[in-house]
Parts: structure tokens; sequence; C-alpha cells
């Protein structure tokens, strides 16, 4: 699959700081020499940007302060220079108001880092959450020779002799503290027991749908994305991380070679297969379309259709990532998708996708189930429209009622999320099981940045008569580890005046997921009359990265990206920009 011409010592890109004979790299090779390198220690070697997240305040990327030595001893191995650049960390638990609103940031972060400095290839560390599609977004668009190291999922949570699951529990356990089912002492120990070690959620939350899709779509070692944080196993594939990006960069294998249409079905198809977060919809089609792929929503629901969900992994199954692991991971169950992935699409350790699978087996098929017993046949995800999203919103089938897959109820509308707080646990709020929550103003520009805020919560009142799931709506995004019939990513978003901005609390609203609808039930013309009607609401920024945002982002149908990192003309053509860029004349300190 890898190129079949090697690159010439010349031909790096690091050459034009490092090898050329002149008063700039005069500047490049004594500011290396002042770090401690000697000239035979670098040159003439592939440059390696090591991209991590690491932080103080990741605790999901912990680990990574010891996984960066892992790299960077396989890339001194195989003859490269590994220089470690730290980028955004992008925190889930503790960014605010949501680490969506700077997953853009963060792909722009990486794309500049790697066009500034002298990187011939690289290698992406990231695991939570949004960190893994913006790392990738930003390398796909810079187009070097790339890897993608997964932080691994934690270890199993536990408590009283309980798996306790990241966020799925959090959320049952605080339903059930608040329809006073546990004590306060119980939600200290789930406290203390839900986070046991380095590692990204491990539930089938975001981190673990993406980090699998990056595994699927040929963006990381075979096997990688299934390994637990703390596993030694972990260590050595970072070693074997670092060995294999020198190579690539002597190969000159790009993402260009590896994400196409087809790669792009096989990542959606293992997100599916494994019921993963709806949250990978709009990452995918981000990154898809920063590939040249022009994804939409419908190729979801196509492919949604004929696959099943073999992970029997919560929020949707039983198991946590640590158990799919041990059955085999995610070889194994791409494996079992058998026909249903592309064998032949090239993956960055110079094998087709099908090669790194063969002969892959499940140790457990309660964990991986087999496509004879799958734990839901096909539907894991549904793609709906109306004339309350004329451009698609999306539901998790699996982790609703399945009374309320067909379901009309009279609205309860909350215009904002301050206002939900506010009044959903008002003993006054008229509101049964029959009705449909509606949050406003929760998208990509009005929230800002589509906050995970789409599981809103049960009325305490309907709480404490048992009442666990209802129908929801709105044009925010869920946790992949949440549950519940939440519709969500509604397009357009209530901020820019689509349709979901004109419901009124008693408005009927069907739902109807076997006929993918979701509808307003008044007329044409009050809906007219409404919109005639409808006053915009100010501005969220006047300055900064906010006001940028506000101004460029993409709706949720289209990926969330801004407007001006769509792939343009120029790179289709292969120009490489960065050379162009990088060539200009520098300043010399
Ligand atoms: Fe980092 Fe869930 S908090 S992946």
């Amino acid at each position: 699959m890898s190129n079949s011409k090697r690159k010439l010592p010349e031909e790096l890109r690091s050459h034009r700081w490092y090898g050329v004979n002149d008063l700039r790299s005069f500047g490049h090779r004594s500011r290396t020499a002042q770090m401690g390198y000697s000239r035979e220690e670098y040159a003439g070697k592939p440059v390696i940007a090591i991209l991590n997240t690491w932080s103080d305040i990741n605790p999901c990327h912990s680990h990574f302060k010891d996984r960066v030595e892992e790299v960077k001893r396989g890339i001194w191995q195989a003859g490269g220079f590994p220089i470690e650049l730290p980028v955004s960390t992008l925190s889930e638990p503790f960014q605010k108001p949501t680490t969506m609103l700077y997953r853009n940031f963060l792909s722009m972060e990486t794309e500049e880092v790697l066009r500034s400095y002298p990187a011939d290839g690289c290698v992406l560390m990231g695991g939570c959450d949004k960190t893994t599609p913006a790392l990738l977004m930003g390398a796909i668009s810079m187009n070097l020779p790339t890897i993608f190291l997964p932080a691994g999922p934690m270890l199993s949570g536990n408590w009283n002799g309980k798996k306790l699951g990241s966020g799925s529990d959090t959320w049952k356990y605080w339903a059930d503290l608040r329809a006073g089912k546990i004590t306060e002492q119980d939600w200290q120990g789930v406290e203390g027991g839900i986070a046991r070690s380095a590692g990204h959620c491990m539930t089938m939350g975001t981190a673990s749908t993406m980090t699998s899709a990056a595994e699927a779509l040929g963006m990381t070692l075979p096997g990688f994305a299934s390994i637990p944080a703390p596993d030694s196993r972990h260590a050595q594939m970072s070693a074997k991380t670092g060995r294999r990006i020198v190579e690539m960069v002597w190969e000159d294998l790009k993402p260009s070679d590896l994400i196409t249409a087809k790669s792009i079905d096989n990542a959606i198809t293992t997100t599916l297969a494994l019921s993963g977060s709806t949250n990978a919809i709009v990452h995918i089609i981000a990154l898809a379309r920063r590939a040249g792929v022009e994804l939409t929503l419908d190729r979801f629901d196509e492919l949604s259709r004929r696959t099943p969900v073999l992970a029997n992994v919560r929020p949707t199954g039983e198991y946590l990532m640590e158990d799919f692991y041990y059955a085999g991971g995610l070889t194994a169950m791409l494996a079992e998708l058998g026909d249903l992935i592309d064998g032949t699409q090239a993956t960055v350790n110079g094998c087709s996708l099908g090669e790194n699978i063969a002969g892959a087996e499940i140790f457990n098929d309660q964990v991986i189930r087999r496509r004879s017993n799958p734990l839901m046949p096909n539907n894991g995800l549904a793609v709906l429209r109306g004339n309350l999203a004329p451009n698609g919103a999306v539901i998790k089938p699996g982790a609703a009622d399945p009374k309320l897959h067909v379901h009309t109820g009279p609205a309860v509308v909350f215009e904002d999320y301050n206002d939900m707080a506010a009044r959903i646990d008002d003993e006054h709020l008229e509101i049964d099981e029959n009705s449909v929550i509606v949050l406003k103003n929760a998208g990509p520009v009005g929230a800002p940045g589509m906050p995970e805020w789409g599981q809103l919560p049960i009325p305490k009142k309907l709480l404490l008569k048992n009442v666990r799931d209802m129908v929801r709506i709105s044009d925010a995004r869920m946790s992949g580890t949440s549950y519940g019939a939440c519709v969500l990513h509604i397009a357009p978003e209530a901020f820019v005046g689509g349709p979901l901005a004109l419901v009124e609390n008693g408005d009927l609203i069907e739902l109807d997921v076997p006929g993918r609808k979701l509808n307003l039930k008044i007329s044409d013309a009050e809906l007219a009359r409404r919109r005639a009607a409808w006053q915009p609401l100010p501005p969220r920024f006047e300055r900064g990265y906010g006001a940028l945002h506000q101004v460029h982002v993409l709706q949720a149908d289209n990926g969330c990206d801004f407007d001006f990192l769509l792939r343009k003309k120029a790179q289709e053509s292969g120009a490489d920009q960065s050379v162009d860029k990088a060539s200009g004349e520098p300043e010399i300190h």
C-alpha cells in the first residue's frame, strides 16, 4: 500500500530549515545546538512533530507525559528526530462552555503548528472527546505523513462491587439521588470510584467512538484504539508508533493516501456497529470534508439501515471498554463485520485494513456479538427530517425507550439553558410523561458551541413518579455516554431562525423514528405567521475567538467546521501550500 518511491534526505521538508547552507539555516542549527544536539543527531533525518494534548487539567491524558517519551524512543530507534509540541488540551470535564467551541481552534492550531515548524511527519496524541477530530482535521488539511496515537480508555470504574461506567452511571446515580434512592454517602462513593486510572471515558462515549473511527479510517496502528491506557501494551504501541512514523515519512504515506469515501464509510460503519456517540456524526462529516469527501447525513442513515450493533458496551449495552479489549477489541469486531467493511483500504502501517484484521478473533461473544446474534439488527442511528428539522436531526433509537420511538405530545418549551435550569424542577410546571421537552438556542452559534445539553433532565416531580425517559428535542449535542429519547442536532438551529425557534408551549410535536420524521403539527400558514414575527437575539460575542466562531461556524449537518477551513481547489490540485509559505524569508534572531 505504501508509495513505492522513497524520499531522499534532500527532499525532506525539514531540509529547508536544517540542510541548506545559508544564514537562515545557520540560525536553525545553532539554536538546535543550544538545546544540546549536535549535527549528526538530526542531519538528514525526518523531523517528527509530536503534538501532545497533555496538561495538568486533562485527566484523560495524564499518562501522555510517559507515552510521549515512548514515542520519542521509537522515533530515535528508527532514525528520526523527535520534536514535542504542546497543543490545546480540550479537557472535556473542565473546559466551559464546551470543548466543542474549541474543536476548530485545536484543528487550526494543529494545521498551523505543522505548517510553521520543520515537521516532516507527525504523531497526534489525543483521545479525550474533541481532541481526536480536532487533531485529525488539522493534520488532514496539512497532509503530512501522520499517525494518530489514541489515549486509550481508562479502567472500569468500581464502587461497592459494582462496575461503574463514565457518564452513564453519573446520570443514573444522579437521578437516583434526586429520587431519594441512594444516600449522599453512596453518591460520594460513586465519585471516588468512577474514574480509577488515566485514560479517556470507558463507556462508548465520543472518545471511544472517535478513536475507534480513527483506527477504522486507517489512521492508527491496528488494535491500538481499544488498549486501556494503563496497559503496558499501550506503552509498547506508543514506541511502535514512533518507529512507524519515521518510515511513513520516507514512504511519503499521507492522509490523502488513506482517507477516501470508502474509508470514511468504514469509519461510519464502525461507529454504527459500536452504537457510538452521536457526536461522531458531526466530527466524521467535518473530517471527510477536510479530505474532500462530500459526506452528508443521509449516508449515515443508509449505512445504519444495514449495520448491526455488535458492541455490547454501555450506554446501549452492558459492558465497558476494558471488557471490549479483552473480548478481542476493535480488530475482532471489524473482522466480524466482514463484507460490511471495505478491507482494501490503506492504513498507516502500510497494510490494508483487511490484512490488519485478518484472523482477529472474538474471545467473548457476549461483549462483541456475532452478526448472527447482534445487540440490534440495524438502525443504531436514525436521521430525522420534517418541518421542524428541514436540514436534519438525529436520534439514537437504541438508547431510547422503544415506546417513545413513535410519539406525539405537547411541547413544553425552554428558551435557553438558563430558562430550563431555572424552571425544570418547578412543581408548578405543567408537564407530564407524554409531554415533549423542547430546548432552544443550544446550537453551534446560539449556545455557543453546541454543548452536550441534549439529554434534557426529566423534571424531579416525574422522576419521583418513576418516569425515566421522555421525548426531548434540541439543537444541542448529547454526550455519547448519555441515553434517552433525545432528538439532537436539529438543523438549522433556533438561534439562526430555524423552525425550532418558532415552537410554542402546547404545540403538538410528532416523532416517528421508523418513518424518520420530526414534525411540528401546526399549519403552514401559522408557521409562516410566526416566522414573520420572529426576532433574532443579539450576537453572543463582540470580540475574540467567540466572535470569529459565531460568524464562520457551519451548522451541525455540515459538521460545524469553519467555512474558511473547508478544502479549497488549490489543495485539490496537490499544491503544498505549507512549503510555499515556509520558504518565505524568515526573520533571523
Ligand atoms: Fe475525557 Fe470523557 S472526559 S473522554
